[in-house]
């Protein structure tokens, strides 16, 4: 079963989508892992940066997004699944015999307003509206999980929103990556986050569980390098597991948002980034907890 990692904050241009596709492309170029792009933001700026807005209007346009998977597969068993996902998209060059690849389940603009008709089907048989969102939440995970079968690693590239989508992935998630900007919201925006991860209701609540337990891990991204920072990420630190790596505010990583239909090696598309996401790769994928959870899925 594949390992699934979700890249999640409630804040919106904290780099989710951009550290999402850069995870992707290390652990298919470094780790030989076969990996999935799932994006669940209406905005779909995951599949913009590894299709193009070519290649996504014709995932569209060919019914072929994750709107159409949840809407056409919400009250079937599994069946093939296959054929929603683009495969060996991104910019990356693999060598031909290498069994790492990244994949997408292209976004929709559609993906709201699907939820909202799922939604309604539910609330058809007669229960309780609470009742309603459990079960829509749970069929889509259950959905999303059949991934798992077909990839090593399921990269779930959230909305800043809580729709249904966005908390099914949550749920699922064996690990969360939460990216932020060090700004003075940003404290904000973690607290509560953290506190929709481990479900529970009060920072009190939070600070009960050990860092080690949690889901979640934080990631400074967009750093300058100034003194300032430091004093707020080591204020952050005394509540939330931060990760060792961190992002500075980069060019390279700037243009990597791109889409370029040229493949090239890693080198050359993360240029002076590239130390900082081989440290974030080797972070998160090498960590032992981490590989002790997905030995036991
Ligand atoms: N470390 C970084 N250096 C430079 N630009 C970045 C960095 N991280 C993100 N960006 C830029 O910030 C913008 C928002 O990033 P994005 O990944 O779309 O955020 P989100 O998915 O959280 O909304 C994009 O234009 C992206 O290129
Ligand atoms: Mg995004």
């Amino acid at each position: 079963m594949a390992q699934f990692l979700a890249v999640s904050n409630r804040k919106g241009g904290v780099g989710k989508s951009t550290i999402a596709v850069m995870l992707a492309h290390a652990a298919a170029a470094w780790g030989g892992r076969r990996v999935l792009v799932m994006d669940l933001d209406t905005q779909c700026n995951a599949s913009l940066m590894l299709i193009g807005g070519e290649g996504w209007d014709k995932a569209a346009r060919a019914g072929h997004t994750i709107a159409d998977y949840f809407y056409d597969r919400f009250d079937k068993v599994a069946e093939d699944e296959s054929a929603y996902v683009v495969g060996n998209v991104g910019d990356i060059a693999h060598a031909r015999a290498a069994p790492g690849r990244v994949s997408l389940l292209p976004g929709s603009q559609r993906l709201e307003d699907i939820q909202g008709e799922l939604y309604l089907k539910v609330s058809k048989k007669d229960l309780d509206a609470d009742a309603v969102s459990v079960q829509v939440r749970s069929r889509m995970k259950r959905l999303m999980k059949h991934f798992g079968m077909d990839f090593d690693l399921v990269i779930l590239d959230c909305p800043p929103g809580l729709s249904f989508a966005a908390l099914a992935a949550l749920d699922l998630a064996d690990r969360v990556i939460v990216p932020f900007r060090p700004d003075f919201v940003s404290q904000f925006a973690l607290d509560r986050v953290a506190l929709m991860i481990e479900k529970v209701e009060t920072g009190e609540q939070l600070a009960d569980i050990p860092f080690e337990q949690r889901r979640y891990a934080c990631l400074a991204n967009t750093l300058r390098g100034e003194g300032a920072e430091r004093m707020l990420l080591d204020q952050l630190a005394l509540d939330h597991p931060l990760l060792d790596a961190r992002m500075p505010l980069l060019d390279s990583i700037a243009r990597a948002f791109d889409w370029d239909e040229t493949k090239k090696n890693m080198e050359e598309k993360y240029a002076d980034a590239l130390p900082h996401l081989r440290a974030l790769h080797d972070e998160v994928f090498g960590a032992p907890a981490l590989r002790a959870r997905t030995a036991q899925a």
